[in-house]
């Protein structure tokens, strides 16, 4: 008999199709990303790494073809690695040729063991971390209070100006003062392009400093070339998810400049040897065995995303935000930053309706469009009940939405705050039913025309 999981698979994919999902953070893989996913590599335990020889020139030389068919040394704790070495090696290559890195640890789980990793391979316990605050648009894994992080490293924190931009006075100010071991710029509701540059000049003034940018968000966008690569400005270390912008797997990886060698041996601690100090907190240091199905759909990923047709791509995530952006301000919403430059919207909607962002996720949901509240840099209240929602584009631009479909969802999300301001409550909602479930259907019609890749 079917497992009654495998319904509420069933259920979801329903959901998918028939809804638009509009949370910046997610995306839809493609077939092949499933089918790598799913496949019998989850059988395999591969703790430790393939060998990293030759790494430094691969970005001219290397030859996947030749790579498949060879046996690879290794650094592993368990026999039968010859197809495992070979796909992490292909992974690893692509990531450091897409990034511009030197190196590339593909295992980690997540982005927050990815982040994790990063602050055990360079920090010690008490070491200073200036990183961007929660309420201004930080991750919680860049110092909030409930995690462990946040118990083990002292974390500084930075804000945003009123226009959305960083607080560049007050970074260069903290990090001169702190002198903290790592200077972090990263962020999960932020809708501008930072100032590397400048950023790369303060941290010259903080000797020894580590240089981390988290890009989970942009990942997909620096890979489409429409957004400035950090590890093209000095910076050492650039982390992210792989399944944001960038559209694979869910997953984490670590991007680094420096010297490659055996992670056997423990290196001087030194920021030339930041990559085996990196492959070494991964691995024996916060994880164990790798998802090697997941690395596959990793390496899937980045050849993907290595494609011309991914410019394409990360353009249009862009050009898409950007006519939402403009088409919801014609409507009267008032957006955080005046707009965006990146993937993602922020929509303050106490100011702009006079309610709350809980309940106009709720009802949005009830027409099957995906978002979530979301703090503002001026939130003083619960994160539970925030004044603001967020919003992106990577997945509805995936499905082919352009112009037109940008401005239609505008005008679906206008009539939805109108039926709010009415309703005043969520329980209130349903006494609107009706009303909403005619926007309701008029979404579902609209997302079944653009399929979901990978859903039959
Ligand atoms: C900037 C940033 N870093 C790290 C993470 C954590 O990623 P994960 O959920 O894969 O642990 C996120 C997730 O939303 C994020 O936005």
């Amino acid at each position: 008999m079917k497992d009654i999981v495998f319904n509420l698979i069933d259920e979801e994919k329903k959901r998918q199709s028939e809804g638009l999902e509009l949370i910046p953070s997610e995306n839809y893989v493609s077939a092949d990303i499933l089918k790598a996913m799913g496949s019998i590599l989850t059988n395999k335990y591969s703790e430790g790494y393939p060998s990293f020889e030759g790494i430094g020139d691969i970005k001219d030389e290397w030859d996947e073809k030749s790579i498949a068919t060879k046996i690879l040394p290794n650094y592993r704790y368990y026999g039968g690695q010859d197809n495992i070495d070979r796909i992490e090696r292909i992974a690893i290559d692509r990531a450091c040729r897409l990034f511009h890195a030197d190196h590339a640890n593909v295992q980690p789980h997540s982005g927050a063991n990815a982040n994790e990793a990063v602050y055990f391979a360079w920090c010690e316990p008490g070491d200073k971390i200036l990183a961007m605050s929660l309420p201004a648009g930080g991750h919680l894994t860049h110092g909030s209070p409930v995690t462990r992080s946040a118990k083990i490293y002292n974390f500084i924190s930075y804000g945003v100006i009123e226009d959305g931009d960083i607080n560049y006075d007050e970074l260069e100010q903290k990090a001169i003062a702190e002198q903290p071991k790592i200077i972090l710029i990263g962020y999960s509701a932020f809708m501008k392009i930072p100032d590397f540059e400048r950023i790369t000049k303060i941290a010259k003034k903080v000797p020894g400093c580590l240089l981390m940018a988290d890009m989970a968000h942009v990942a997909g966008l620096i890979a489409g070339g429409v957004h400035p690569n950090p590890l093209d400005y000095g910076f050492h270390v650039m982390t992210t998810t792989t399944h944001k912008t960038l559209r694979g797997p869910r997953g984490g990886l670590i991007l680094s400049k420096g010297n490659i060698a055996s992670p056997l041996k423990k290196p001087e601690k030194s920021l030339e040897n930041i990559p085996i100090l990196i492959d070494r907190a991964v691995f024996p240091g916060t994880q164990g065995g790798p998802l090697e199905h997941i690395i596959a759909a990793k390496a899937i990923a980045f050849g993907e995303a290595l494609k011309p047709n991914f410019k394409t791509y990360a353009k249009n995530i862009v050009e898409n935000a950007k006519t939402l952006a403009s088409e919801l301000i014609k409507l009267g919403f008032i957006l955080q930053g005046n707009g965006t430059d990146n993937h993602l919207i922020l929509i303050d909607v106490q100011k702009s309706f006079g309610f709350d962002g809980k309940i106009y996720e709720k009802a949005l949901d009830k027409v099957g469009l995906t978002l979530n509240a979301n703090s503002l840099p001026t939130d003083k209240g619960a994160a539970f009940r925030p004044s603001g929602v967020r919003l992106g584009t990577p997945a509805i631009t995936t499905r082919g939405f352009g112009e037109s479909e940008m401005k239609t969802l505008a005008l679906w999300m206008k009539q939805v705050a109108s039926i709010c301001q009415k309703a005043k409550s969520e329980e209130n909602l349903s006494n609107f039913t009706t009303e909403l479930g005619s926007i309701h259907s008029e979404v579902r019609t609209l997302a079944t025309k653009f399929p979901v890749p990978g859903i039959k």
